[in-house]
């Protein structure tokens, strides 16, 4: 009923010709693949380049974050209306940008209002921090993250989660399947109060942090994973593959 996912977030690394050397390492295995949308979320100077690698295959595109202004004086931003000419995705809310960027709860929420105006399908980012999930506070922490991100938000256009504890990010440390599936059907159960429950059924939540090859099973055989935003290990073609084409498996 869902149709999983698996996106690729490659953050702030590879350049332009990078970029469009990983593409083409994975192109024609990646479009093989069905039963699963399969993203790929390059730096904003890579996106055309990206766009015009993958026209005419099942890759899809996404940006890795936005600005809430749709024009004007905002020396360095990048607008909606720029990466809806672009492509369909766009993460918002990363706990990077939480973190160095001072993304609170209400620029989140500009950035998704933002980008459902001009048609883009926002991936938005919750999690703990070490400290909060040490606390026992995950639950707080993740309801009250949706409460602000979602503020008067009412059509959600696909809106996907992504669930990403900052202690797994990048440490290769993951959180376990289960305390990760257990936290998605937190979420899930928000979102029907937030929403309804047809919303909270349909809609897609992801995993992330430190989603590799070797776990990618693990964690795709849990009910309530719908798939994964992957790091680190969407940078290397063939670990990107294998766990899309896991997932894809798993999934059917
Ligand atoms: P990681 O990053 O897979 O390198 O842990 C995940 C993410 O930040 O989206």
């Amino acid at each position: 009923m869902r149709v999983p996912m698996i996106a690729g977030n490659w953050k702030m690394n590879t350049t332009v010709s990078e970029a469009t050397e990983l593409v083409k390492a994975m192109r024609a295995e990646l479009d093989k693949i069905g039963n699963i949308d399969k993203v790929i979320c390059p730096p904003f100077i890579s996106l055309a380049v990206v766009r015009e690698l993958i026209k005419g295959s099942s890759i899809k595109l996404g940006a890795q974050n936005i600005y809430f202004k749709e024009k004007g004086a905002y020396t360095g931003e990048i607008s909606p209306l720029m990466l809806a000419d672009l492509c369909k995705f766009v993460i918002i809310g990363h706990s990077e940008r939480r973190q160095y960027f001072n993304e609170t709860g209400e620029i989140v929420n500009k950035k998704i209002v933002s980008a459902l105006r001009v048609g883009l399908k926002p991936i938005l980012c919750i999690g703990e921090r070490l400290e909060e999930n040490e606390a026992g506070r995950t639950e707080e922490v993740v309801t009250e993250q949706l409460r602000s991100s979602l503020t008067e938000i009412d059509y959600l256009n696909g809106l996907m989660i992504a669930y990403e504890p900052v202690w797994a990010i990048g440490t290769g440390k993951a959180a376990t399947s289960k305390q990760a599936n257990e936290t998605i059907g937190l979420i899930r159960r928000n979102i029907a109060k937030l929403y309804d429950k047809e919303i909270a059924r349909d809609m897609r939540i992801l995993y992330g942090g430190s989603v590799t090859a070797a776990n990618a099973t693990e964690f795709m055989n849990q009910p309530e994973i719908d798939g994964a935003l992957v790091g680190g290990a969407s940078l290397k073609a063939d670990q990107f593959l294998s766990i899309v084409k896991q997932t894809s498996e798993i999934k059917q």
